[in-house]
């Protein structure tokens, strides 16, 4: 692999979450040099299948530019952050504390080690209620909930920095609704409580959860429920990968949708999730979850384009499928 035209060493933090996980294999897979920085608030030492591990916090800065100068990477994949909606409501200088300040601490720790080039991960969030669907990357950017704020923020620090520093370049990838596993069930979600839509409704098929409850029958969509447009996760981090390749062959800084341009509402997927395991399981339609926008869908043209990306598993029953398949593996593993 030729330093000049693809960075072969990529420090990962939250490389051993859920998404990030998939990202340090596909990195691994594909012959990158890849170290992983987590502190295993959320992640597991086991999730991380390639390279070494260096259990550190985003908070600790001379660990991370300890880390930075010796594995002396190429470029920097940022994930390390908290992702719940709906926590971010209840207690947001939790998200403004993890993933606006210590995305600067990195931001800063990159600038002592010399790195110049970072993956983001960023959300959907960023746009709140989009005023058009679906929602390019251009839309103003109006976050309804702490969740999006923290992320927005974090991309304002990064179009500043690239500004004043030439020697600095991004690419920030908002990604829609993650979900999915590893085909080959190497890896999947696995937090200790998860809130997510699918996991919800296959851990309530295998009877982990004795019901799923429907967020709010009254949104302004087809069936009432809202619209999210699912994006598998082996699609995603091979969205990562054509990113470093971009910064890599020397292009500006720039922003990605991750999704695959349509959506699905809350009842498709419960149905799509009963269908998958042959299970039934109790349904309760309740009130709105606060902070959810009603429908997200992804204008994706542009990263098709500009990064060649070219999704494999743009299909729901396959996203439900490889995460089942996941769920059974978690469920035979645990008494
Ligand atoms: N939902 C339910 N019942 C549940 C869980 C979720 O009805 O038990 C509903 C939610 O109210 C929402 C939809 O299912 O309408 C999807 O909810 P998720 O919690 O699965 O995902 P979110 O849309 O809240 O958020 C996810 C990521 C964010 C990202 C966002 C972008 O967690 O990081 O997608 O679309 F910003």
């Amino acid at each position: 692999m030729s330093k000049t035209t693809q960075p072969a060493r990529v420090l990962v933090t939250g490389g051993a979450g859920y998404i990030g996980s998939h990202v340090v294999l596909a990195l691994g897979e594909a012959g990158y040099d890849v170290l992983t920085y987590d502190n295993l608030s959320t992640g597991s030492r086991k999730a991380v299948l390639a390279g070494d591990l260096v259990l550190g916090d985003l908070a600790d800065r001379e660990l991370l530019i300890r880390t930075l100068e010796e594995f002396n990477p190429d470029a920097v994949m940022h994930f390390a952050a908290s992702i719940e909606v709906g926590e971010s409501v209840s207690n947001p200088l939790k998200y403004y504390r993890n993933n606006s300040v210590n995305a600067l601490n990195l931001l800063e720790a990159l600038r002592t080690a010399g790195t110049g080039q970072l993956i983001f991960s960023s959300t959907a969030a960023v746009y709140g209620n989009p005023e058009q669907l679906p929602v390019f990357e251009n839309a103003p950017l109006q976050p309804i909930n702490p969740y999006g704020a923290s992320k927005m923020m974090t991309e304002r620090f990064l179009a500043d920095l690239t500004q004043a520093d030439a020697a600095f370049r991004y690419v920030s990838l908002r990604y829609f609704n993650v979900a999915g596993a590893d085909p080959a069930s190497r890896l999947g979600q696995d937090y200790a409580n998860p809130t997510h839509l699918i996991t919800r409704a296959l851990k309530t098929a295998l009877g982990i959860f004795p019901k799923l409850q429907v967020f709010g029958t009254d949104y302004p969509t087809l069936d009432g429920t809202c619209v999210r447009d699912y994006i598998h996760v082996a699609d995603l981090a091979q969205a990562h990968l054509d990113a470093l390749r971009y910064l890599a062959a020397g292009r500006p800084s720039a922003i990605f949708n991750c999704g695959y341009g349509h959506g699905f509402s809350v009842k498709d997927v419960i149905a799509m999730a009963k269908a998958v395991t042959g299970l039934d399981f109790t349904v309760e339609e309740t009130g709105r979850r606060e902070g959810d926008p009603a429908e997200l869908i992804a204008g994706c043209e542009k990263i098709r384009r500009e990064l060649g990306w070219q999704p494999c598993y743009d299909d729901l029953e396959m996203i439900l499928r490889t995460a089942w398949d996941w769920e059974k593996k978690l469920a035979a593993a645990k008494p």
